[in-house]
């Protein structure tokens, strides 16, 4: 399994930081291929909470190569507060390394975020705010600043406050904002670029050696399909792409090379931010999954907004992304529903709708059609063995993997590292609940 991806397939927050750390053990090296520091996620090591924006988790492990992927755009002044922090902990992170190619956020994008977000009033994206959507912009108009600039920081500097001044006049003149102090912006980039210099490498190259050595690399990804800049609810959306094939632009490598593809798939689904979301529960259920589950955004700490198991979503992620296996979290977060339902198909008018709708117009009109399951009383969290889990919550588990397609390898029942059931084969102990489909032969 050298070469295995990790992906979300909601709209993120689906738990892939604690799938990633459990493969961890395996892994040589993990990449991140795409986003910035919209993602992230917590860690409690060691006695200490970590918040992980861009740098990998793998960085806790020193068996572990992270590395930055030229994908991967990146605020300094975060990764530097994110090194200094590991450092503080004893965390050796000089042997991270960030690709030359990857692109720089800049105070100005943010600002940008920031009077785009309010110049759309009450039609806002809901972005994080952290200047992701100006600096992918820049990438693609060609004007952007890549990270291998930095390697001779008074250029860079010079570089820096030219293009501060340029943007000062859209600032000012387009959105009637206040310019940005070209001069301090330079020397604080300046001084970023003189503690970040050393990481810079070709990246790419690296994780190809790495396999080529045999070396197992975990591709990490960030936020989830339905946030993808192509495929997602746009313009409620990210601005990369988020499915697995960005992993080999992302990280530069080829397609190929990457053998397993992991879909992270929470039991129930979040979203942070604006737009549409067919099994949404705005009221004492979704309340309950919001309070049981944590969900508040680990980067903006906004509410999540919560809802019931999408399948047309399930089968549109494995789809797009070739899913190979499929990891549920949080399912103990369901327990003590007296039922559980899944939405198994939309209807838009008259239409019923099986496959992920391309037109916004239809899925914004898309209302959910479901079926519903029992639920379980019992706390989960302690199963290690899904024979240990009620049969109501291996049934739940076994209509996933039937109607979505995909085996299920690993469920998630806590955050610990240890409230996790790894399943054995190809999802087969699944059927040992109580649900038969139509291919199935009753045990
Ligand atoms: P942006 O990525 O900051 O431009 O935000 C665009 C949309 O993606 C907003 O709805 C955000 O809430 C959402 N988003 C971005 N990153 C994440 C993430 O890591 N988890 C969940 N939602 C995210």
């Amino acid at each position: 399994m050298p070469g295995i991806a990790v992906v979300g397939t909601q709209w993120g927050d689906e738990g892939k930081g604690k799938v990633t750390d459990l493969l961890s053990d395996d892994m040589h090296m993990v990449v991140r291929f795409q986003g910035g520091n919209n993602a992230g996620h917590t860690i409690v090591y060691d006695h200490h909470t970590l918040k992980l924006h861009l740098i990998p988790s793998g960085i806790l492990y020193p068996h572990i190569l992270p590395v930055i992927g030229n994908g991967v755009i990146i605020n300094p002044e975060v990764l530097l507060e994110e090194i200094a922090n590991l450092e503080a902990m004893n965390i050796d992170t000089a042997r991270m390394r960030i690709s030359y190619n990857c692109h720089v956020i800049l105070p100005y994008h943010i600002e940008i975020d920031r009077l785009m977000e309010e110049r759309r009033g009450g039609k806002s994206l809901g972005t994080t705010m952290r200047g992701i959507g100006p600096t992918y912009s820049d990438r693609s108009a060609r004007t952007g600043i890549r990270m291998q600039e930095m390697l001779v920081p008074a250029i860079f500097a010079a570089r820096v406050r030219e293009v501060v001044e340029k943007k000062n006049e859209l600032i000012t003149c387009f959105y009637g904002g206040t310019p940005l102090d070209a001069d301090a912006v330079a020397e604080a980039y300046e001084g970023y670029a003189e503690r970040l210099k050393g990481y810079l490498a070709d990246t790419g190259l690296l994780v190809k050696n790495a396999l080529n050595d045999g070396g197992n690399v975990l591709f990490e990804g960030a936020q989830g399909l339905m946030l993808d800049l192509d495929h997602g609810t746009y313009p409620f959306v990210t601005s990369s792409n988020t499915v697995a094939g960005a992993a080999c632009a992302g990280a530069g490598v080829g397609p190929k090379d990457i053998d397993e593809i992991i879909g992270v798939t929470k039991a129930y689904v979040t979203r942070v931010g604006s737009g549409p979301f067919p099994t949404e529960q705005d009221n004492e259920i979704g309340n309950h999954m919001q309070e049981v589950g944590g969900e508040f955004g680990t980067t903006t700490g906004r509410k999540r907004r919560c809802g019931w198991f999408d399948m047309v979503i399930l089968k549109y992620a494995s789809r797009l992304n070739s899913l190979t296996s499929l990891a549920i979290t949080k399912l103990d977060v369901l327990s003590g529903f007296e039922t559980l339902k899944v939405c198994v198909s939309y209807q838009a008018g008259e239409k019923v709708i099986e496959e992920f709708p391309q037109l916004r117009g239809e899925f914004e009109e898309c209302k959910p059609v479901y079926t519903e399951l029992p639920g379980w009383q019992s706390d989960i969290s302690d199963a290690r063995r899904l024979d240990e889990l009620p049969v109501e919550a291996r049934d739940y588990l076994q209509f996933i993997q039937e109607m979505g397609g995909v085996a299920i390898k690993l469920v998630s029942v806590g955050p610990a590292r240890h409230q996790t059931i790894i399943v054995e084969g190809d999802g087969e102990p699944l059927r040992q609940g109580r649900l038969l489909f139509q291919d199935d032969l009753p045990l």
